[in-house]
């Protein structure tokens, strides 16, 4: 037991398969779910969004979760380890996603503070009065608009202090009892909130038109290429993919496991509290267009942290039972960060043990350190609304893309990895993998490639 956990014999492992979905459902279903989807449906045809996004996650979501998880299945460690074995020269593709993640981490928790900040606002209601104005002035205390200073914002050090806290607590309590543990209990918890949250949002007067605004089929988006970016970019965040980070977590499962069903469970159970999350903040923003009397679409702020943190909070203002509501609401936006969050930092965590023989506390105290000094630096000062844009752009929308191109050109054209890999997860798992599989993996990354390029363009 007490002997060196980090070396391969002793690598860490899940209790069981049910853990390890949890856990990799705990990644996928996050901020992204909750507020990146819905805005996303929105600008990009709303009901029409639904066809690229459901073409986007079964033929580049699934096929690619696969391949990730079957690389750290069968290569057994976390990304640039991994991923050097795959291939003697790709060492760098996994510190690359390691570095991706690095990026996330700091404003990931930057929201999840936020969130909880508002938690408790919503006891009071503390922001009923001017919620755009509490958000930016009060809260964030940013000045006037644009104006980029590093003066410490208190409101937000300490959530963001807390949460790191939490973070580093949970990690270096390892991954048995620290990331498990905390999807273990918080994915039943979420999906519990959110229901009651979704259930509540329903009964709302005008919940319908709000859902129908979402839903509302707009088919001439399906002959713009950006909305197929936006479908396809969507399922790579939503998923995690192309991180690292479910590479790293099917590290952690035993030699002989099933990969391809539970990969199903996870994608298809974070797409569907995707689309239930849709549906509960539409409908919620449907009760707001029918208080102010306007058509939904004459709303706007529907996208991005506004959403959340002020078209949001306008609604609870006004909602009977909004301080329960809003505690539902940012509650669930704070689990389902965290389980998100931890991800991406046992991610990290993982490549230094593997890369130094770091013991896993050590690591993970050494990497929630340096993050939340970063992200303390960079979010809990007034620089923390304009920074948030910047990285999305960049790590969201190129970052993870060439993430996944440099994968894929590894382990399949360069390191000849293809059959290996399609027979290690057809070995044990019940559902079996064709020829299909390698050839839309490759198709995708054609794909992939011709997205890269454009959004590079137009950067
Ligand atoms: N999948 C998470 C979400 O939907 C975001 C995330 C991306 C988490 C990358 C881990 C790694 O919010």
């Amino acid at each position: 037991e007490a002997a060196a956990p980090h070396t391969h014999e002793k690598r860490e492992h899940w209790s069981g398969q049910t853990a390890f979905i949890l856990a990799a459902i705990g990644s996928a279903v996050g901020l992204g779910n909750i507020w990146r989807f819905p805005g996303e449906a929105y600008d990009n045809g709303g009901g029409a969004f639904m066809i690229p996004y459901v073409v986007a996650l079964l033929t580049a979501g699934i096929p690619i979760l696969f391949l990730e998880n079957a690389i750290g299945h069968r290569f057994r460690g976390s990304s640039p380890l991994a991923m050097r074995r795959v291939h003697r020269r790709a060492e760098g593709v996994g510190w690359f996603h390691v570095a991706i993640c690095f990026v996330i981490g700091l404003y990931y928790t930057a929201v999840i503070a936020w969130a909880l900040s508002y938690f408790f606002f919503s006891f009071t209601l503390a922001y009923k009065d001017d919620p755009a104005g509490f958000f930016t002035g009060e809260y964030l205390q940013l000045g006037e608009a644009g104006t980029v200073s590093l003066s410490f914002v208190p409101h937000v050090l300490i959530p963001l202090a807390a949460i790191w806290i939490i973070t580093i607590v949970v990690l270096a309590l390892g991954l048995h009892n620290g990331v498990e543990r905390l999807n273990v209990i918080g994915i039943p918890l979420l999906v519990a909130t959110f229901g009651i949250l979704v259930v509540r949002a329903l009964t709302l007067p005008g919940a319908a038109d709000g859902i129908d605004a979402l839903f509302t089929p707009d088919f001439s988006a399906l002959t713009d290429p950006n909305v197929w970016i936006a479908a396809y970019g969507q399922i790579f965040f939503s998923l995690s993919l192309a991180y690292g980070v479910m590479l790293t977590y099917a590290s952690y499962r035993r030699r002989r496991s099933n990969i391809t069903s539970p990969g199903l469970v996870i994608a298809f159970g974070n797409s569907s509290f995707e689309v239930l999350a849709g549906i509960g903040v539409f409908a919620t923003v449907g009760f707001l267009a029918h208080q102010q009397d306007v058509p939904v679409a004459e709303l706007d702020g529907l996208a991005g942290p506004i959403l959340s943190f002020v078209t949001f909070p306008a609604v609870i203002a006004q909602m009977p039972g909004g301080p329960l509501f809003g505690a539902l609401f940012f509650g669930s936006l704070v689990v389902a960060g965290l389980t998100s969050l931890i991800s991406v930092m046992q991610t990290i965590s993982a490549a230094l043990q593997d890369k130094f023989g770091l013991h896993p506390r050590g690591s993970a105290v050494a990497v929630g350190v340096v993050s939340a000094v970063l992200s303390i630096i960079g979010f809990g000062t007034t620089t923390g609304l304009y920074l948030l844009d910047v990285v999305d752009q960049w790590s969201n929308q190129l970052g993870i893309v060439a993430g996944a191109i440099a994968m894929i050109a590894a382990a399949l054209w360069f390191g000849g990895r293809s059959r290996e890999l399609q027979r290690h997860l057809s070995a044990v798992s019940t559902l079996k993998l064709g020829t299909w599989w390698l050839v839309l993996v490759n198709a995708v990354s054609v794909l992939l490639i011709y997205m890269f390029a454009t959004k590079a363009v137009s950067l």
